[in-house]
């Protein structure tokens, strides 16, 4: 049996008056690599913050067999955050080995990160200089120091040309493949492509919560970007009966 990494029940998010999250209800898979796809402003970020414990919430959310929040969560989930957190005026080593004091991860362990995301060859280099690729792995590696179970990932790719999009989704998948559960935001498409699973995101609701081939089943599509706008008009037109319903 498989077992849940992230269990959402009625998970709902408000900020001001604002609905964020509605009602949110959905499974992610141990060791899977799912996809939190959707626009600009559709809650992904939010709904990362929330899992990671940063946001406060209605409803249930399970993480790691844990509420999500619990301090015991701090060091199985790693996170990196949409906007790099990392110090561009330290070389790749010195930023490792400072956030490796703060999760207590030793000389070792540093250098084995290192080579996990294959900067071995720009280790000595200043954060700055890297390029754009380089930079996402140096916060992939951050984020990798408490060797954690979950990998929470925001927008990881945003910037990057095709190339290096493609290696740091050829590492997800390795990450993926070593036992450990992945959750990665994007709002193009193309990426979408590349995951098993996906969580799609409209407006804080949720249009599937599945596996990318039982979407493609589903809605008779070929590419997952097909198959999101027929779930939105699907969407749109249940919204329309219920306020002619409401109405009458
Ligand atoms: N403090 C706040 N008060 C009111 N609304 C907020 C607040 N913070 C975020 N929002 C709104 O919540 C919605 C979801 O924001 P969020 O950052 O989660 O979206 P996102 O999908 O990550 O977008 P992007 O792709 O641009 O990063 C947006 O409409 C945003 O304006
Ligand atoms: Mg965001």
């Amino acid at each position: 049996m498989t077992q849940a990494a992230i269990e959402a029940d009625k998970l709902r998010v408000e900020k001001g008056k604002r609905i964020i999250l509605a009602d949110l209800g959905f499974t992610v898979e141990k060791g899977s690599l799912t996809g939190l796809i959707g626009p600009s402003g559709s809650g992904k970020t939010t709904l990362m913050r929330t899992i990671v414990g940063v946001q406060k919430y209605n409803g249930d959310l399970n993480v790691l067999g844990e509420s999500a929040g619990h301090k015991l969560l701090r060091s199985k989930i790693g996170y990196v955050t949409q906007s790099p957190a990392v110090y561009p005026d330290l070389t790749v080593e010195q930023n490792l080995r400072y956030f490796g004091v703060l999760v207590g991860a030793n000389a070792n362990k540093v250098d084995r990160v290192i080579g996990q995301v294959k900067l071995q060859p720009q280790k000595r280099q200043l954060v700055e200089s890297l390029s754009g690729g380089q930079k996402a792995r140096v916060s992939l590696a951050v984020a990798l120091l408490g060797d954690p179970e979950l990998l929470v990932l925001d927008e990881p790719t945003v910037g990057l040309d095709p190339v290096l999009r493609n290696e740091l989704w050829d590492m997800f998948h390795d990450l993926a493949k070593e036992g450990k559960t992945l959750l990665v935001s994007s709002h193009v498409m193309d990426e979408a492509e590349r995951c098993g699973n996906l969580l799609l995101l409209r407006d804080g609701k949720l249009l599937w919560h599945d596996t990318q081939a039982k979407l493609l089943t589903a809605t008779k599509k070929q590419s997952v970007g097909d198959a999101f706008i027929t779930m939105i008009h699907a969407a749109e037109r249940a919204d329309q009966i219920k306020h002619a319903e409401v109405r009458q």
